[in-house]
């Protein structure tokens, strides 16, 4: 059997903090191999990259994400009872609800609101001398998250609202004040969406019978039972915190252009949107945004010669896997065109989770964030003309979400509608 390579510090927890993106694959590269041990909160876990660790994790007959949450994760970004740390026919079950939301049609009705907003934002903008592009991103969203999904958003509630949803993602990773914020955050918005939850259950709204809001409410789990109002409020939110964070990304399609300017031509001459889809796959690609996904391990197996303990906590490397030398060419270069004839593998590329969609863990939302940063960088490229200023564009690693420490800064924006 071989030995499992093992970090020498007692507890990785805080290299882990400290360089959450690269704290896998750096140490897989200096030990030369797929996995390591380690210890995370003090308990033993082993940390995977690479596409056959990826195929291995989303093996469910060797996994279950019952308990492999990390609490202050949960306790801000994902809430408790969502589908995240669902197993099995429950699981599925449950899964099944957020992908009946993700129709063509849906999707359409989606990116037709957003690209309203963005119309907006673009004539507000252009009164003002500049904008912090990740922060006007978020009220940007907001709007259209909550207008899709039949969440009722009232003018004098919005700016308050996005700061709630907003903080669920953006100070998720943080510690001292700002974790203590996103938790009430989470307290917060979880109230806010009970209310709207029996709102609708007691037929005070009625919002669309195709929005989220709607299924959600009258979603029935495998014994017939509605959700309880907290618990379909943490699904509700599921959907329309992840939308608000699309920003993320849309902040990092700017960077992208700004940094290769050729991207931003061959956008404008695209016809047949095929280049901007190889564009947003490799935003998607190269930047940085989920480091890893967890889960336990079912009962004890071997893989390759390792010892695989029932209970240990496995992390997988998702930002690693999208930058491994054994799937991608140069993969330290931003090359959209990789994307020309790429295989598909649900393994390789997996900066939101891998596997089947319908059967694994892997994201429900991949479909909409592609639209939704379709429709942006061709706003971006096309529809509004603006000027970079000066700022401070390096990516700042090690935050959670990772983001240019500027947050992007545009100004003179001019409509081109
Ligand atoms: C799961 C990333 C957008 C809803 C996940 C996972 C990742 C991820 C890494 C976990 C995969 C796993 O556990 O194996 C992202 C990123 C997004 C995004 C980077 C860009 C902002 C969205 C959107 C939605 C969404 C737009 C919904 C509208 C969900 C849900 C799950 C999930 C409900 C849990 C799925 C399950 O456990 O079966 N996402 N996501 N996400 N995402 Fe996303």
């Amino acid at each position: 059997m071989p030995e499992v390579p093992r970090t020498r510090m007692p507890d990785a927890t805080l290299a882990l903090i400290n360089d959450p993106y690269r704290f896998i694959s750096k140490r897989c590269r200096e030990y030369g191999s797929d996995l390591f041990e380690t210890r995370l909160m003090l308990q033993r876990a082993t940390c995977m990259t690479g596409p056959e660790a990826a195929r291995l994790f989303y093996d469910e007959s060797r996994f279950i994400r019952r308990g492999a949450m990390v609490g202050r994760i949960q306790k801000t970004l994902l809430g408790k009872g969502g589908v995240q740390g669902l197993d099995d026919e429950a699981h599925r079950h449950r899964k099944q609800m957020f992908m009946s939301l993700m129709s063509p049609e849906r999707i359409a009705s989606l990116i037709a609101r957003t690209a309203e907003e963005w119309d907006a934002c673009a004539r507000t903008w252009s009164l003002k001398g500049e904008v912090v592009l990740y922060d006007e991103l978020h009220v940007l969203l907001t709007r259209a998250a909550c207008a899709w999904a039949g969440v009722p958003l009232a003018e004098p509630e919005v700016e308050q609202r996005t700061r709630e949803i907003t903080a669920l993602f953006d100070y998720a990773g943080s510690a001292g004040p700002k974790h203590w914020w996103a938790r009430l955050a989470r307290k917060r918005s979880n109230r806010w969406i009970e209310s709207i939850i029996g709102d609708i259950r007691d037929a005070r709204i009625h919002p669309p019978e195709q929005s989220a809001a709607h299924v959600i409410a009258w979603h029935r789990d495998l014994e017939g039972e509605l959700l309880t109002p907290h618990v379909a409020a943490v699904e509700l939110l599921n959907v329309i915190r992840p939308i608000v964070a699309v920003g993320v990304y849309i902040t990092f399609a700017a960077h992208a252009l700004h940094r290769h300017p050729e991207c931003r031509r061959k956008l404008q001459a695209d016809d047949n949107a095929s280049y901007t889809e190889s564009f947003v796959q490799e935003v998607r690609r190269f930047y940085p945004f989920f480091p890893a996904v967890a889960a336990r391990v079912r009962r004890e197996f071997e893989w390759n010669g390792y010892p695989f303990p029932k209970g240990r906590r496995v992390l997988l490397d998702l930002y690693g896997t999208d930058r491994d030398a054994r799937s991608w060419e140069s993969p330290e270069a931003f090359q959209p065109e990789r994307f020309r004839d790429w295989d598909r593998s649900p393994f390789s590329f997996i900066p939101q989770g891998g596997g089947e969609f319908h059967v694994h863990h892997r994201c429900p939302g991949e479909w909409i964030t592609i639209e939704l940063m379709k429709l942006a960088s061709k706003t971006l490229s096309r529809r509004i003309r603006y000027d970079v200023p000066e700022q401070n564009l390096r990516i700042d690693y090690s935050r959670l979400p990772a983001l240019p420490r500027s947050r992007f800064i545009i100004s003179n924006v001019r409509p081109d509608l």
